[in-house]
């Protein structure tokens, strides 16, 4: 899920971090964050890892010594926007040419030296797995070196990390459970920026939670590009356990997460469907804080497809995974990513992707036109040969199915009452507040005397595709 937001540090977060060097003290430092939630979240390591050097963050740009970028490279697109940044940075460099500028996350990692040597847009690369030599990287730079470090590693999670997080006094925040990816879907250019998979220590996973929670944190978002594959085999000294019963699999992190508080709401993404099994469904179905969403994506609806695109499943199994949901969590919301347009889909093909969301009926979805990414199997193996205009008539036509099926979802939560977790003031009013519903909803209502971070009752009145309209009806206490 790629968002096209751009996400400053909060400069009140100072001081959180106990400065354990001075390499940064009196410089100020600007994060701009691009991609997936996994990009966020690294920015507030980055954040983190360079707070302890001294330096202070601020929103401004125009007053920071040293500006970094972390990015996104997963649509052609996605790396266009970066570029476009990166010339606007180059443009205020000419008058204050002592301003540091360097690339972080996917993109870094794939073009590794060319945008500083080729392009010269930057000061400073650092790959993903690089974020803890970035006190050094800044400090080659300052002496007039180029600095690059785009080394991926096998263990690197930043377990030991405390992220500072962007938004001081915030609900929800995301915590990485995994790093990397093993799959190899042949359109996905994210085993190549981001390496292979591991998973960290559950313990400092649960810790990190009990900590957010006792900061008045009350949802978790626990992250990885395939949480389903999560595997914990190392004893605290580093050593591997050979008697499989203690290991900790994802539904195992996930009760040990639930039972930090049940004031504490988890979610979880991106689930895989050649890997979601059951005893997680039973985790999220007997534990009331574990939210019934489920983000499922499934790709294309055609088992041919499927097999190009080197998903690892049919669109029987994906059915069959739906209906195992349907069955053990079966108020459950499922959203899902669909790509339109890859290399030799045929409209017959296409016309699979249509009736598969006609049967699921997603409550949301994620739509994207294939874009051919450098390295990846699909560009060795495949022509991308779908004509742009077929791409852009087959995503308008499933835009059109989906946003109908959430209109419908929508609907049918008019009348009913739900658990919501307050967020804040609603964008569009004052007098309003939104919060998400267990289904991950949006619902907005009169703010009357109610407090972010707690949880009301809240009777849906009316919808849109989008969100949900509704009254309080009841407070609810703090669990004991
Ligand atoms: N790890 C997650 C998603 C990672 S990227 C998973 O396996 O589902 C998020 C979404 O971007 C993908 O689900 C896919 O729908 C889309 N995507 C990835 N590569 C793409 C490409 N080359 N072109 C278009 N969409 C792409
Ligand atoms: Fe990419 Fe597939 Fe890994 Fe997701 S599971 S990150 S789509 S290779
Ligand atoms: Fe983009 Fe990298 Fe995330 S390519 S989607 S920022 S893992």
């Amino acid at each position: 899920m790629e968002e096209a937001v751009n996400k400053v540090i909060d400069e009140s977060r100072q001081g959180e971090a106990v400065v354990l060097s001075s390499r940064g003290e009196g410089k100020k430092l600007y994060i701009e964050s691009y991609g997936c939630q996994m990009n966020f979240s690294d920015s507030e390591v980055v954040a983190s890892i360079l707070t302890k050097e001294g330096f202070s963050t601020t929103r401004n740009v125009d007053e920071a010594d040293v500006v970094l970028i972390n990015t996104c490279s997963i649509r052609e697109n996605a790396e266009t926007r970066v570029r476009n940044r990166l010339t606007e940075f180059k443009k205020k460099k000419e008058d204050k040419p002592e301003m540091m500028v360097g690339i972080l996350g996917c993109m870094a990692e794939r073009l590794k030296k060319s945008l500083l040597e080729e392009e010269k847009l930057v000061d400073l690369v650092a790959g993903p797995d690089a974020y803890r030599d970035l006190p050094n990287l800044i400090e080659e730079v300052g002496s007039g070196q180029k600095a690059v470090n785009v080394l991926l590693s096998r263990d690197e999670t930043y377990a030991d990390i405390s992220p500072v997080r962007m938004d001081k006094g915030g609900v929800s925040a995301f915590v990485t459970i995994t790093r990397g990816c093993d799959n190899m879907c042949s359109f996905c250019v994210v085993p190549f920026t981001r390496g292979r998979e591991r998973s960290r220590d559950p313990e400092t996973i649960v810790e990190e939670c009990r900590e957010l929670f006792n900061k008045g944190y009350r949802e978790v978002t626990l992250l990885g590009q395939n949480v389903d594959s999560y595997r914990w085999n190392m004893t605290s000294k580093g050593e591997i356990k050979d008697n499989s019963k203690l290991t900790t699999n994802f539904a195992q992190l996930m009760e040990m997460v639930a039972l930090v508080s049940p004031d504490l709401r988890i979610r979880f993404s991106t689930s895989h469907p050649k890997d979601m099994t059951d005893d997680v469904l039973e985790a999220m179905a007997k534990y009331e804080n574990v939210c019934p969403y489920i983000h499922l994506p499934v790709q294309s609806g055609n088992s041919d497809v499927l097999k190009r695109m080197n998903r690892g499943y049919t669109r029987e199994w994906y059915l069959e995974r739906i209906a195992a949901i349907r069955r053990i969590v079966p108020d459950c919301a499922i959203s899902t990513d669909i790509i339109t347009g890859f290399c030799d889909e045929t409209d017959s093909e296409h016309e699979d992707t249509i009736t598969l969301m006609n049967e699921v009926k997603y409550d949301y979805a994620y739509m994207f036109k294939y874009s051919e990414r450098p390295k990846t199997l699909a560009e060795r193996r495949f022509e991308d040969n779908v004509d742009d205009g077929i791409k852009s008539k087959r995503i308008t036509e499933i835009i059109e199915l989906q946003t109908q099926h959430s209109l419908e979802s929508n609907q049918k939560q008019i009348g009913t009452t739900q658990k919501v977790l307050i967020e804040g003031k609603s964008k569009r009013s004052e007098e309003q507040l939104c919060g998400r519903t267990g289904r991950n909803s949006m619902v907005i209502f009169p703010k009357g005397e109610y407090q972010k971070g707690t949880y009301v009752m809240v009777k849906i009145n009316d919808c849109t595709s989008a969100t949900l309209f509704g009254e309080v009806v009841e407070e609810i206490p703090p669990a004991k």
